[in-house]
């Protein structure tokens, strides 16, 4: 117990909400970027949870299942996705109910060809309208999941819609989407899977209350794969493991607890005052099961991470028993595989971020533990889980020097426009929120507009952490703090880590398909408190 205090003593001295921000400011009279200067590795708050907790390392590891097609007609895969309520033992001896799509959390893996294109059907027979995106998804603005695209459930009608900041007439955030394109219970969203092979995700995307039903459950992975993929070696079958990592706190009934104004999620949006700057959890999960341990051959194992939580970042390593650091070799980003491997010690991943890692057990003690750890945790939220090393056993993989040739090279020169965005804290609505150039989120508002096929470099200007995320498209790092990128910023992203105080530059293609699209923070949490903003392609 003293343990744990001193934990949250050490948590809270080192974050800085987003009263905090503000307060600074206003009481110091000092810019942004000098209040900041304090560098606070954590944003947001932390939710104690109020049931006993289980050790660590004695949940087996789940593998979500794989999602098998309805059908296929004229080369398309057919899946559906019922969106229910269900409970789940997630704490051992605990039930725990969940929003969940088809009965679990994490969902169902969909496995997917590259150019092969797929439908899912989703039916919603949740409690709230809900809108499905997959991200990192190169997907047609019609089944992007914009904000407002809502799927309403049986029997809600317009008049129940009390929606966004108060409003009582069927509006979205205090104002109405003449472009919504709303449905009744189903939908059906086509994804192309036009892109490079990559690990993705789905997940609710509901305005206002994003980051509650994720939290609740609404949350799966979606794996591309391709021939030249499937050639190179590398580590695959069991050996291959996909890793969502979120974190989440329970309640003393069971549930996830979780600090919502409206529990309801549907009249009012919004977290209470200390976790303005994010939602924490004290357990960490990893494909929804705390701190779980897996059974490993002491051989090559390619892990695909998924940092599915909410605010929460983490800097993971692999410890063995004597202490020993793995070498974490990175082979893909968001949107891919690297050009070539890069190897990493220690690990950072913002939310929504996805490494494609490869570890090698070949040289750990069989019958000893490797742990994954995140450096920026304390206390329990230390560990993430760990690996028992089994058995020797021969490994025919390998991770080749050059891993993809296909990455675009975009070059400062070839930018048509260069735009700056400030993501910072400030006033909406009335109290706080979080701004992107100054602006709530404002579905009616075009933010920018861009024509498709135009390269544009983009400046990122941050006061706490933001996990900046574009929709569409992939985009290359090309500066961070005016200097080179990191080792972690190799190859196609799909979200950016801005720390705290800190610039960066990014340059992409706007290329894919016209239409409305988003940008936004990933920090779920800033992400429903005006953090987002429109991109119009034409
Ligand atoms: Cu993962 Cu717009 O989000
Ligand atoms: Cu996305
Ligand atoms: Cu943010």
């Amino acid at each position: 117990m003293r343990e744990h205090d001193e934990g949250r003593g050490l948590t809270r001295r080192r974050m800085l909400g987003i009263g905090g921000a503000l307060g600074l400011m206003a009481a110091t009279g000092l810019s942004a970027s000098a209040a900041l200067a304090r560098r606070p590795s954590i944003t947001g708050a932390e939710l104690r949870s109020a049931v006993p907790l289980p050790p660590p390392f004695q949940v087996p590891l789940p593998i979500p299942a794989v999602l098998k097609p309805v059908g296929t007609s004229g080369g398309t895969d057919r899946y559906e996705i019922t969106q229910r309520e269900a409970s789940a033992e997630i704490l051992p001896g605990v039930k725990t109910p969940l929003w969940t799509y088809e009965g679990t959390f994490p969902g169902p893996t969909i496995e997917s060809r590259r150019g092969r294109p797929i439908t899912v059907s989703h039916r919603n027979t949740l409690p709230v309208p809900t809108v499905v995106h997959l991200h990192g998804g190169r997907t047609p603005a019609a089944s992007d999941g914009y904000p407002t695209d809502l799927v309403l459930p049986e029997g809600w009608h317009d008049a129940t819609m009390q929606m966004g900041h108060g409003s009582e007439h069927g509006m979205q955030g205090g104002m109405q989407d003449p472009r919504a394109v709303v449905t009744k219970v189903t939908r059906d969203y086509t994804f192309p899977l036009d892109q490079r092979p990559t690990l993705l995700w789905y997940h609710d995307h509901r305005m206002d209350y994003t980051a509650p039903a994720i939290w609740r459950g609404l949350a799966g992975l979606h794996i591309i794969r391709d021939d030249a993929e499937d050639d190179l070696g590398l580590p695959s079958g069991p050996r291959e493991l996909p890793l969502m990592i979120a974190d989440r706190a329970f309640a003393a009934d069971g549930s996830l607890a979780y600090p919502s104004l409206d529990p309801t999620l549907r009249e009012r949006p919004g977290v209470r005052e200390p976790y303005l700057a994010g939602v924490l959890g004290d357990v960490i999960l990893v494909n929804g099961a705390p701190w779980p341990v897996h059974e490993v051959d002491a051989a090559r194992y390619r892990l695909r991470i998924l940092n599915a939580s909410n605010a929460r970042h983490y800097e993971l390593e692999a410890v063995t028993d004597d202490g020993r650091r793995l070498d974490l070799v990175q082979i893909g980003a968001d949107q891919g595989l690297l050009a070539a491997p890069v190897t990493h010690r220690l690990l950072p991943m913002a939310p929504a971020e996805r490494y494609d890692v490869v570890v090698d057990f070949s040289g750990v003690p069989v019958g000893s533990l490797v742990k994954v750890v995140n450096q920026l945790g304390s206390g329990r939220t230390r560990d993430v889980m760990a690996f028992r090393v089994a058995r020797k056993a021969t490994d025919g993989s390998r991770v080749p020097r050059a891993l993809s040739t296909d990455l675009p090279s975009w070059r400062r020169e070839d930018a048509v426009r260069v735009r700056e965005f400030s993501f910072r804290a400030g006033r909406m609505h009335g109290g706080y929120g979080w701004l992107i150039g100054g602006l709530p989120f404002d579905p009616t508002r075009a933010d920018v507009t861009v024509g498709l096929g135009d390269v544009e470099v983009w400046r990122l200007v941050a006061d706490v952490h933001h996990p900046v995320h574009l929709h569409l498209v992939g985009f290359r790092v090309l500066s961070r703090g005016g200097g080179p990128p990191l080792p972690h910023d190799a190859g196609l992203k799909d979200t950016i880590s801005l720390r705290p105080g800190e610039s960066a530059e990014i340059i992409t293609r706007f290329d894919g398909y016209r239409g409305r699209y988003l940008f936004h923070c990933h920090n779920a949490e800033h992400e429903d408190m005006g953090m987002m903003a429109n991109l119009e392609i034409i």
